[in-house]
């Protein structure tokens, strides 16, 4: 091959034991989901200005890529490349700690009873409004970090213990000033839709007004977001409600998430593929109807594994009926300070093969190229593809499957997000 026909690199992950990819990856509404994985030994990646170039076996790279001058090398020796890890459902941002309302849960007090009593969300957004703005950051860094270490390169994360303008901005400008801080994607969605303060209760209209008229307009012209999400259920918010706070969000820019079937079937699931949404998460009660539904329409199912393990319910997400009926199922962490302390991804891609009984495989591509699909990236990250972002997990030994097989204790070796080398421990 002649010099100028060679792939140009400036970033060269070399003699890795295995470069885990996706031959036949999901790429949207009218294309059909596939779970297969393919492990390629004795692998190198190559990338150029952040975004891969090329991915083959290491006899190969000379031939096939022209390395730059002043290439930097990575040398990933006895690893396994897999692609960083997309979270895309997290409440990270909070302030405060509420063990005691886990220990409550564990002798049998409900979820929905504890918020309704004051407790649960409220609790912590007494504790987020009394927080100085640069401890809440010092803090949510500190989780960030800890997410990174299970190769996490990509995070969404919610707004929704402000519960009032001032508070719910506050909010965004940590959530933007993580962006500048941390070394890894940081998606911000507006939540404000989260809870209804004890205050507003006398008139929910009012506050649902507000959050529309009001709220939102504002988010959007400090763009400070890039989704709006909702709590459809009993006690939070109806699904006219939701209707008229996601067609708001719509209406300036913010596109549809939605909270639905976590407690009790709604309507959520038809309002989500109403709406388009990018995204409908939890599905923890979505039945044969809500799947049907789904089918089709583009809208993300994303379900929460560890959610449905920190609160005890007697059942999980139909995750295996959502593969059967080729929906790009996303799985994501939901780490927040209620309902799931679980954090980063590997303890969720160990939750999602031992309570939802997905394979290694279909538990990888539902916590990388499928969640970067519920954030509407599904073409830019996710994978180890050309014309992707140069991110990720480096993992100790040959195969993918000591992830979940090690019940979330394996952490990375080395990190790259963006063809920036963040973590490396090697
Ligand atoms: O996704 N369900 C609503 N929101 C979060 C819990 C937030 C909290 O309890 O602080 C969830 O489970
Ligand atoms: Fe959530």
């Amino acid at each position: 091959m002649s010099e100028s026909s060679r792939i140009k690199a400036d970033f060269i992950v070399h003699n890795l034991a295995s470069a885990v990819l996706f031959p036949e990856p999901y790429r949207g509404q009218g294309t059909v989901p596939s779970w297969r994985t393919e492990e390629l030994k004795n692998a190198s990646v190559a990338a150029k200005e952040g975004v891969i170039v090329w991915v083959g076996p290491s006899a190969r790279l000379s031939a096939e890529v022209q390395i730059e001058a002043d290439a930097r090398f990575y040398n990933g020796c006895g690893m396994t490349a897999v692609p960083g890890f997309v979270d895309s459902h997290t409440h990270l941002v909070y302030a405060g700690d509420r063990s005691d309302e886990f220990e409550m849960r564990v002798q049998g007090r409900s979820y929905l009873d504890i918020l309704a009593a004051g407790g649960g969300i409220l609790r912590t957004t007494e504790a987020i409004r009394n927080m100085p703005e640069e401890l809440i950051l010092v803090e949510t860094l500190d989780r960030i970090e800890q997410i990174m270490r299970t190769g996490v390169t990509t995070v969404e994360i919610k707004t929704g213990y402000g519960l009032d303008l001032e508070n719910e901005l506050k909010m965004l400008r940590v959530i933007d000033r993580l962006k500048e801080e941390s070394l890894i994607r940081i998606i911000p969605t507006f939540m404000g839709a989260h809870a209804i303060p004890a205050d507003r209760r006398s008139d929910p209209d009012a506050f649902v007004d507000e959050i529309c008229k009001v709220w939102i307009p504002e988010v959007a012209r400090l763009e400070l977001a890039m989704f709006n999400d909702v709590f459809t259920e009993n006690k939070a918010f109806s699904v006219q409600q939701s209707r008229r706070i996601l067609e708001a969000g719509l209406a300036n820019g913010l596109r549809a998430k939605i909270h639905a079937d976590e407690v009790n079937v709604l309507g959520g699931v038809d309002l989500a593929v109403e709406l388009g949404a990018v995204s409908a998460d939890h599905l923890l009660m979505t039945g044969d109807a809500g799947i049907a539904k789904l089918k089709g329409s583009g809208v993300i199912p994303t379900v929460l594994p560890g959610t449905s393990t920190y609160l005890m319910e007697s059942h999980h997400a139909p995750a295996r009926k959502m593969i059967e009926a080729c929906l790009p199922l996303a799985i994501a962490s939901d780490h927040n300070p209620g309902s799931c302390q679980f954090l980063g991804a590997t303890i969720i891609q160990a939750l999602a093969m031992l309570q939802l009984r997905l394979s290694a495989s279909e538990a990888l591509i539902a916590g990388t190229l499928h969640a970067a699909h519920a954030l509407g990236f599904g073409d830019q990250i996710g994978a180890i593809e050309p014309g992707r972002r140069m991110d990720l997990a480096l993992f100790a030994g040959d195969s993918f499957r000591q992830i979940g097989y090690q019940a979330g204790a394996s952490r990375v070796e080395a990190l790259i997000v963006g063809g920036v080398v963040a973590i490396d421990q090697f």
